[in-house]
Order: structure tokens, then C-alpha cells, then sequence
């Protein structure tokens, strides 16, 4: 991430100060990077509006739905805000750990140490360039983690129990999952008070989600575990294709419980982001991509207070 540059217009809106005051406060009027965010924070001393804290999932066992360009521009997003987030890269793919900047092979410990070796979470999360966003990287030592796991006892709840140990230390916990169906994203939804899945605006997500309902089922009844909250955020969405208006409105019959208002439209820089190695908020920060993460977080975390406010029980839990 460090090509993410800020403008002092972008520096100024953060903080609600003016572009002079950015300037004065850095100490340089151009080359605006992460960094700066620190520094401003400091100075200004406006923390982020206290949440309690949330362990939240971005899973949908179908492939290619949106699952990491939308939970690593949240996950940032939630660190420029000034809370502190820690995102697991659950998949071997590494994507997210890419899209934030940092290169999967180069780490020799991921997540699958700590689940499978006992290894503390701290001793495998790096800092990103990001103030405030720390990440748990992932390459292809992680694919066969899943495997590790099947003979240990206790094999679902390695990674809830593993976040025990770092709660405090961060506001949000944002997790980026593989598409597939195994150990390791049950351990996920464990660990997770919050479900954001990501679908596309078409008939084929509707088996995904089947079957991630069955899923969820499955863990109130055989393993007493209950989301708090499902969010389902439809992703790529371009309204001048009728099919996608069509498969919103069978989305909104069959999931309105669950389905958020806003919907994150078809937009190329989330693309071009991460062939940068940054989310789109870095690369982009007005375009349609940013503005629709945008407001869809400001809905997902309005419904989570609202949720909150209303069962006072529930956020003592939710650590
Ligand atoms: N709103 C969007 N508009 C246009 N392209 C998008 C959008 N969201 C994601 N993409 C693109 O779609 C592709 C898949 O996105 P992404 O990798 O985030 O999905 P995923 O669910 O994490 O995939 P996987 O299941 O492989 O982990 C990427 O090329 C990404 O740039
Ligand atoms: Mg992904």
C-alpha cells in the first residue's frame, strides 16, 4: 500500500478540517500518504465513535462474488474511521493478504499454525502500511488445513479460541473466507458474531446461499452457535441488465430479513485496485465502488447498534 496517496481534500473531509489546516498539521503540502492519517488522528484527537466489539465474516461458498474485494476495502475503511481492525486472510489464495498490499509467499507462518500448531495469533499478524490495520496473511500453506484439523478434538472452535487472546486488542475483526465448504469456514462461522455475504445479482447465487443457510441451521442445532447478525450485500450490480433487477427482487422476497438496502454497484476500480495491491478506498476513494462500501457499512453497522440497543444482553457478549 504504498501507493495509496491522499489528496488534502480527501485528509480534510476525514477530519472535518480544511485543506490549510491538513497542511499545517503534516507539516508538507503534497505527497499525502497512510501515514498522515496517524499523525492527523493524533493532533485532532477525535477517536471513532466506541462499537463493542465484532468478529465479522465475509463468506459465501460460491466463488467470485466479491467475498475479499469487499471485505478488505471494509476492513479498511473501518481502520481510516480510526478504529482498530485485524483482518484474517482465511483463503490460500491470498488474495485479501494482496489486496492489502502484501505478498502471501513471503510470510512463512499463516493462520494454519495457529490452528494447527497452537502458534499465538500474535506471532503471525504483521502491520500494513495501514495505521490502525493489522493482517494475518495467507498462502498455499493454508490449503490443507482443513485436513490438519479433521482428527483434532475441539476441531470447530481453533479459531474462536484463538481470538480469545488478541478480542481486546481490536475493535473489529473482519475475515475473509474461501469460496468452499470445510473445517476451516466452520471454524470462521464460530468464531463470527456477524455474516456479510457478498452475491451477485443472478440465479446461480441462490444455491450458494441455500446452502449456507443449511449450514448456519446446522450450527444453531448441533453446535448451539447463533449469529448475531446475516447481511447480504448484492455485489457488481448493474441496473441496465433486467436479470439483475429481476434476481434482486427474488433476493428481496426470499432473504428481506436479511438483505441490506444498499447494494455496491459494477465498478472496474476494484479491479484495478487490487492489481495495485490496495483497496479501493486507496486507489479510488470517489469512485462508485468506495461510495457504495461506503454506505454499505454505514448500514451494516446502524443495524448492528439498532440490533444492539434493542437486546443490551447481546453486546456484553459479543466478546
Ligand atoms: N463491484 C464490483 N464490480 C466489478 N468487479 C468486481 C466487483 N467486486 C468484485 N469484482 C471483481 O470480481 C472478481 C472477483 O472478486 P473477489 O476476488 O473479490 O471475489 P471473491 O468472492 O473473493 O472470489 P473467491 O471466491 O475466488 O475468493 C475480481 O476480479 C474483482 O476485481
Ligand atoms: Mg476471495
Amino acid at each position: 500500500m504504498d501507493n495509496v496517496k491522499y489528496t488534502s481534500r480527501r485528509l480534510a473531509e476525514l477530519f472535518g478540517l480544511t485543506p490549510k489546516q491538513v497542511v499545517e498539521i503534516v507539516g508538507h503540502r503534497d505527497g499525502f500518504g497512510p501515514r498522515d492519517l496517524a499523525v492527523l488522528r493524533k493532533a485532532v484527537r477525535r477517536p471513532p465513535e466506541p462499537f463493542p466489539h465484532r468478529k465479522q465474516l465475509f463468506l459465501n461458498f460460491k466463488g467470485g462474488t466479491g467475498k475479499t474485494s469487499l471485505s478488505t476495502s471494509y476492513a479498511y475503511r473501518l481502520a481510516e474511521r480510526g478504529y482498530k481492525v485485524l483482518v484474517l486472510d482465511l483463503d490460500s489464495q491470498g488474495h485479501a493478504t494482496r489486496c492489502l498490499g502484501e505478498e502471501g509467499s513471503s510470510f512463512t507462518k499463516t493462520l494454519y499454525d495457529v490452528l494447527v500448531r497452537k502458534t499465538p495469533l500474535a506471532e503471525v499478524t504483521i502491520e500494513t502500511k495501514m495505521p490502525g490495520l493489522w493482517l494475518v496473511p495467507a498462502n498455499l500453506a493454508m490449503s490443507t488445513v482443513d485436513l490438519a484439523l479433521m482428527p483434532m478434538a475441539g476441531r470447530e472452535f481453533k479459531l474462536k479460541n484463538a481470538l480469545r487472546d488478541v478480542d481486546k486488542q481490536y475493535d473489529f475483526v473482519v475475515m475473509d473466507a474461501p469460496p468452499s465448504f470445510g473445517l476451516l469456514n466452520l471454524n470462521a462461522l464460530m468464531a463470527a458474531n456477524d455474516l456479510v455475504t457478498p452475491v451477485l445479482a443472478d440465479f446461480l447465487s441462490y444455491d450458494g446461499l441455500r446452502l449456507l443457510f443449511e449450514t448456519i441451521q446446522g450450527l444453531e442445532e448441533d453446535l448451539s452457535h447463533q449469529l448475531e447478525n446475516i447481511f447480504i450485500c448484492v455485489n457488481a450490480f448493474n441496473q441496465t441488465f433486467r436479470i439483475a433487477r429481476e434476481a434482486v427482487d427474488a433476493l428481496r422476497e426470499h432473504y428481506s430479513e436479511y438483505l441490506l438496502h444498499s447494494v455496491v454497484r459494477q465498478c472496474t476500480k476494484f479491479a484495478q485496485a487490487s492489481s495495485e495491491g490496495c483497496p479501493v478506498f486507496g486507489y479510488d476513494p470517489d469512485s462508485k465502488g468506495a461510495m457504495d462500501i461506503e454506505a454499505m457499512q454505514l448500514e451494516v453497522l446502524g443495524r448492528i447498534k439498532d440490533g444492539l440497543a434493542a437486546r443490551p444482553d447481546a453486546a456484553r457478549s459479543a466478546r
